[in-house]
């Protein structure tokens, strides 16, 4: 029985091709980070108020504007169509369904515009790479044209994380096949006959960007994620010129980081260490945020991810002072079992335990979360 997002995790096991569900499930290293996330959200305990009227729980909240239904998004996951075909848009639908918010990454498997118009009701956030500062400009233009509430700036990845299950595999481009992958592929015939029907993914927001930055060397720097390491705190200001609307920073831990942030004009951060990918020895996000939280003092709306695996770990995040939480790989899990379906199941059992969590805890609004229980 599928359940939770541990469940849908075994099955993805079984059902993707290792080198895929390494990719998706894979983290930095030795895995201590991954672990961290995990283990400090566990830790957190949250104390229950009684006897309060929790006839109706409102999880509905406000950003930038919009309403959300839930408090939580899906966070930007490049090579979704690995794990489907059109993987992209069967995330931002499902998201859409769940009123939840969904991030489509620089390195998505469809084009951007496609994307959004998959999922019109949908809150969408377009994730930026810069690799290459004239390939980056075009996709906030993009972006900005095909309608995309906010724009985030990934600032964790100066360096592609040490993935040593990829590099095991094999994983990079050009793909070579070997009899190790012919193997996984036979024992995965499902995945490998979605595959061969749709023909292996690109990344379609480059591919679809005319000859300079489309050609194969930019695909596989975005696979190898080399970055334009010259981008620094200065370069927001170009940025800045270039998108109207709500500007937001991903993969920040520092307290002092988040301050420099404010000083630059951002209008949001997301608290995250990429889901353990990137820095084995960086703290788990969850320990990060409640000092980043303090730093920015209520002036600007602080979001978290890394390692949500429960509507009660969203909870907990919100109760230190996230406004949202974005989920990573258990929507790709989701998927892996059972396509669109599949995410939104995944999705439905975070709204579900959420819920569920709130009234144990005598909070009626997300707001509560926040003022009404107590951290031990
Ligand atoms: C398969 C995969 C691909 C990812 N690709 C991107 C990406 O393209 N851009 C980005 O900013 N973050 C990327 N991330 C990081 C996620 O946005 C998010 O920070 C992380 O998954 C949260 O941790 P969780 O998986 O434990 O929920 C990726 C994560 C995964 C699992």
């Amino acid at each position: 029985m599928l359940l939770n997002a541990q469940d849908y995790r075994r099955e993805a096991r079984r059902l993707l091709p290792r080198f895929v569900f390494d990719y998706v499930d894979g983290s930095a290293e030795d895995g201590r980070c991954l672990q961290r996330n995990l283990d400090d959200l566990d830790a957190l305990t949250l104390t229950p108020r009684v006897l309060r009227d929790t006839t109706a729980i409102d999880t509905s909240i406000d950003v930038f504007g919009t309403r959300w239904r839930v408090p939580f998004g899906i966070a930007p996951m490049g090579l979704n169509g690995l794990v489907r075909p059109g993987g992209d848009a069967m995330l931002a639908t499902a998201a859409a369904q769940a009123g939840a918010a969904f991030a489509l990454s620089t390195a998505s498997n469809m084009r951007l515009e496609d994307v959004r118009a998959a999922a019109p009701g949908g809150v969408q956030w377009m994730q930026l790479y810069v690799m290459h500062r004239e390939m980056a400009k075009r996709i906030v233009q993009r972006a900005q044209r095909a309608g995309y509430e906010a724009l985030v700036l990934t600032v964790d990845v100066p360096v592609s994380g040490n993935r040593e299950l990829d590099i095991r595999n094999g994983f990079k481009m050009p793909f070579k096949p070997t009899p190790k992958l012919a193997w996984d592929l036979m024992t995965h015939p499902r995945w490998a006959l979605r595959a061969a029907l749709a023909g292996a993914p690109d990344f379609a927001n480059i591919t679809a960007d005319g000859e300079a930055t489309g050609s194969a060397s930019m695909q596989a720097a975005l696979l190898a994620r080399a970055m334009d390491r010259g981008l620094v705190w200065d370069s927001l200001g170009w940025l800045r010129e270039l998108w109207q609307g709500p500007l937001l920073l991903k993969g920040l831990l520092h307290p002092a980081d988040a301050r420099l942030a404010l000083t630059h004009g951002v209008d949001g951060l997301i608290v995250s260490n990429h889901g353990g990918r990137q820095f084995d020895g960086a703290p788990s996000a969850i320990s990060a945020l409640p000092g980043v939280v303090e730093a920015v003092n209520g002036s600007i709306p602080v979001f978290f991810d890394s390692g949500v695996r429960r509507g009660s770990h969203i909870a907990k995040a919100i109760a230190l002072g996230a406004t949202a939480v974005f989920v990573g790989r258990p929507v790709l899990y989701g998927m892996a079992a059972s396509g669109q379906v599949g995410a939104h199941r995944v999705l439905a059992s975070f709204t579900e335990e959420l819920i569920r969590t709130m009234t144990l805890l005598g909070a009626r609004q997300v707001t509560d979360l926040r003022v009404a229980v107590k951290l031990d």
